[in-house]
């Protein structure tokens, strides 16, 4: 096992009914901002039930954070917090609504250029106002976790930054929040947190066997109930252990002491930024192909990845190996996942560009041996077709 520091310090308050519970997490005298997206929150009920539970708080509202949270949006937020001087941020939604409640939290902290948090991806971030969120979409972890993903739409710039300072102080995972979500977004949420999972698993052994044990409980849960919870979403106890995976997938903890990969996600980012997919479709297209270029580096744990979740004993190695990336394919085309970027009307005549973004971007060293280069990203595209 590699050497590792874990920390995380989120408050997780879990089940049905804790939304009440945010007069005792608040600070009494906080001078509020809360942060929502669309209408998602306003429509289930969730927003009013906030702010029902702030009670003689001073709040402010900032909505209209889309998907994919974008900086021309959120640096309206950071002027907001700064001009009624409000020192407690409260996200109520899934990844965007959070990962942009980070942003806003560490930019109202400083007066030089916001976009910076980005470029030095968040090394400069020194403090942060606080915050804690209201999770309404399991997928992302962000809820639980010090990342953040921004884009910047003027440039087509899709890039995360983290820092400790932007952990939730608390988040509320209310199992009952996400029966109102879409199929489209369950699916996505159920493919984010097996990628996430997989990004730290699926490398090579280090003798890690409870992260191993932990990754692969969580990887044969979602395979258990991504189906089930598409037929039924307003299923508690599928939600509450989708949303348990969900946070678990990427809070820190299965990737503690262990090699990680994010290939994957970075080559996703940009195909966002320049063609709109949601996330999690460009992880599905993605996946399955990363796997497949890169199985020689990845023999060992493909193997075993084979035998534990997919229950794959006899063949060949090549054949095992060859039927666990088929599994994953099915397993993702079996919760309504497109599995290639032509489905999109996304062709070859792509493939350029992108790995012109990878490079300015600086990813032309990624993986666990940092031998994913600009060669490798374009054999996984051009198997992606
Ligand atoms: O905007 P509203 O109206 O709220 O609707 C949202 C949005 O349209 C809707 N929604 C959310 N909760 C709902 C609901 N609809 C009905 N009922 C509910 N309970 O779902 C749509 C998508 O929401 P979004 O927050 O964009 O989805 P997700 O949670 O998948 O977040 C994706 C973002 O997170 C980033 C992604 O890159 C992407 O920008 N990621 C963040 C990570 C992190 N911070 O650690 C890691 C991930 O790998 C990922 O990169
Ligand atoms: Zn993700």
């Amino acid at each position: 096992m590699q050497n590792f520091d874990f920390y995380n310090p989120t408050r997780i308050v879990f089940g049905k009914g804790k939304v009440a519970e945010l007069d005792k997490l608040v600070p009494a005298n906080a001078r509020v901002l809360v942060l929502i997206g669309g209408q998602s929150a306003r429509h289930n009920g969730t927003l009013d039930e906030a702010l029902s539970a702030l009670g003689e708080r001073y709040v402010e509202l900032f909505e209209g954070i889309e998907p994919n949270p974008r900086y021309e949006t959120l640096v309206k937020a950071v002027a907001q917090v700064k001009k009624g001087k409000l020192d407690f941020l409260l996200a109520i939604g899934g990844g965007s609504v959070i990962d942009g409640t980070k942003f806003v939290a560490a930019a109202a902290c400083q007066d030089n250029d916001a976009w910076e948090i980005l470029l030095t991806r968040g090394s400069d971030v020194k403090e942060a106002v606080p915050y804690g969120t209201i999770l309404t979409l399991p997928a992302t972890g962000s809820e639980m976790n010090d990342g953040s993903v921004i884009t910047r739409e003027e440039e087509k710039a899709k890039l995360h930054f983290s820092s400790e300072h932007v952990f939730p102080r608390f988040s509320i995972l209310d199992p009952t929040k996400s029966y109102t979500l879409p199929k489209r977004q369950l699916a996505n949420g159920v493919v984010d947190a097996f990628t996430h999972t997989v990004e730290q698993y699926l490398t090579y052994p280090v003798g890690a066997m409870v992260q191993d044990r932990f990754a692969e409980g969580l990887l044969s849960t979602l395979v258990e109930i991504g189906p089930k919870l598409l037929q039924n979403p307003r299923d508690y106890e599928l939600q509450a252990n989708f949303m348990w995976s969900a946070s678990l997938a990427l809070n820190g903890l299965i990737g503690a002491g262990v090699p990680q990969d994010w290939a994957t996600h970075m080559i996703g980012h940009e195909i966002t930024a320049l063609y709109g997919l949601d996330h999690a479709q460009t992880l599905a297209v993605i996946l399955p192909n990363m796997l497949s270029v890169r199985r020689d580096s990845k023999r060992e744990k493909l193997l075993q990845y084979a035998e534990r979740i997919w229950n794959i004993e006899s063949g060949t190695e090549e054949e095992r190996i060859e039927a666990a990336i088929r599994k994953t394919r099915e397993f993702f085309e079996s919760l309504g996942m497109k599995t290639r970027l032509s489905e999109y009307q996304i062709g070859a005549d792509a493939i350029a560009g992108l790995i012109n973004k990878l490079e300015s971007h600086h990813m032309v060293t990624l993986g666990e041996h940092r031998d994913v280069d600009l060669q490798v990203s374009r054999k996984v595209l051009e198997a992606s077709i």
